[in-house]
């Protein structure tokens, strides 16, 4: 725990009015607590702390400067409920996959922590489901056929279970129990493919760390798992991707933006089902949020900063 006297708050905050906590200089932007700093080109989101810091392009509007120990990629839904092709996921979200695996391995190489939110209920959380979301979640109309319903089993081949088995499959098969919908520790709710072993392996190894949710934003109302984590963390600059791009990636989006965090969306690790209007218009509102950019914006600066650890 450390205590800031005045003094040091004004030595943190370059050009600070301590009577009014603002800084007099027009080049920061915020408080003390949280600022960013206006440079000749691009965004200094540092807060202060410059060492081991990593210069990032952006399409428009940067580059910026990030300090990795408090910055994250979130990782949301990428679960086989939404992408598995057996029980009708998402083309698209299966195909951002192997750009997602690279950009999460040069997070870690970086130094920077991946986080996965997921949906995943509990027995109170389907107790407290509003009417509106059991309705969205329903397969044939019912609230029996929403949240928490058992979705039956699926055939695999033994040998790549993250695709369904077809009479052309010569190897073994093996039947999975989808479990009940989106319930917390389901295989519906895991991460799907190459996904899934990437999520296990980082929460064993201690790069990533793992976050139910209940809702589509991973950081609505007071608190959430992962908003405690960020928190206790320190973080500031929040990466996000995953699907679907207008629905939980807005939605956590929008809510750490609103809890002040700085927001980044990436275009090619994100995706969705729905018309091209709802990317458009996300598309549209991060770019004002924070910024926008693809993993090939910034691939080669992170690995740059990955060897010169
Ligand atoms: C973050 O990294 C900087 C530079 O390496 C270091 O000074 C600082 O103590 C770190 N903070 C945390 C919370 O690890
Ligand atoms: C695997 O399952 C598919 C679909 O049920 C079936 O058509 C195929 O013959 C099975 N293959 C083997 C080797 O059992
Ligand atoms: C990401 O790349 C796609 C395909 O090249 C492009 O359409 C899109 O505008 C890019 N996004 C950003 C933020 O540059």
């Amino acid at each position: 725990m450390k205590f800031f006297t005045a003094l040091s708050l004004v030595s943190l905050l370059p050009g600070l009015n301590a009577q009014a906590g603002l800084s007099t200089d027009p080049t920061v932007f915020g408080n003390v607590f949280n600022f960013w700093t206006k440079l000749s080109s691009g965004w200094d989101l540092t807060r202060g702390n410059k060492a081991g810091a990593i210069t990032l392009p952006m399409p428009r509007n940067g580059p910026i400067i990030i300090q990795p120990n408090k910055t994250a990629l979130v990782i949301i839904d990428m679960q086989n409920f939404f992408l598995h092709e057996s029980v009708g996921g998402d083309p698209l979200g299966r195909a951002i996959v192997p750009t997602t695996v690279d950009l999460i391995h040069a997070f870690r190489d970086a130094g920077m922590p991946v986080l996965w939110t997921n949906w995943g209920l509990t027995e109170f959380d389907l107790m407290n489901m509003p009417p509106a979301f059991i309705n969205g979640f329903t397969s044939k109309g019912t609230s029996t056929s929403s949240f928490g319903s058992d979705m039956g089993t699926i055939v695999v081949p033994k040998s790549d279970p993250s695709i369904p088995a077809t009479s052309q499959t010569k190897v073994a098969n093996m039947t999975i129990e989808v479990g009940r919908k989106l319930m917390r520790g389901s295989w519906n709710a895991q991460p799907w493919g190459a996904l899934f072993t990437e999520q296990v392996q980082g929460v064993a190894k201690g790069t990533d760390f793992y976050f139910n949710k209940n809702r589509l934003s991973g950081m609505w109302g007071p608190g959430t798992p992962m908003q405690t984590w960020l928190q206790d963390n320190s973080m500031t600059t929040l990466f996000f991707g995953g699907v679907n791009i207008d629905q939980c990636v807005w939605g956590t989006l929008l809510d750490s933006y609103y809890k002040g965090y700085d927001v980044i969306l990436l275009d090619d690790i994100s995706a969705t089902t729905s018309p091209l209007a709802a990317t458009q218009m996300v598309d549209f509102n991060a770019g004002l949020n924070g910024w926008r950019a693809n993993t090939t914006d910034i691939m080669a600066a992170l690995k740059a900063a990955a060897k010169s650890k």
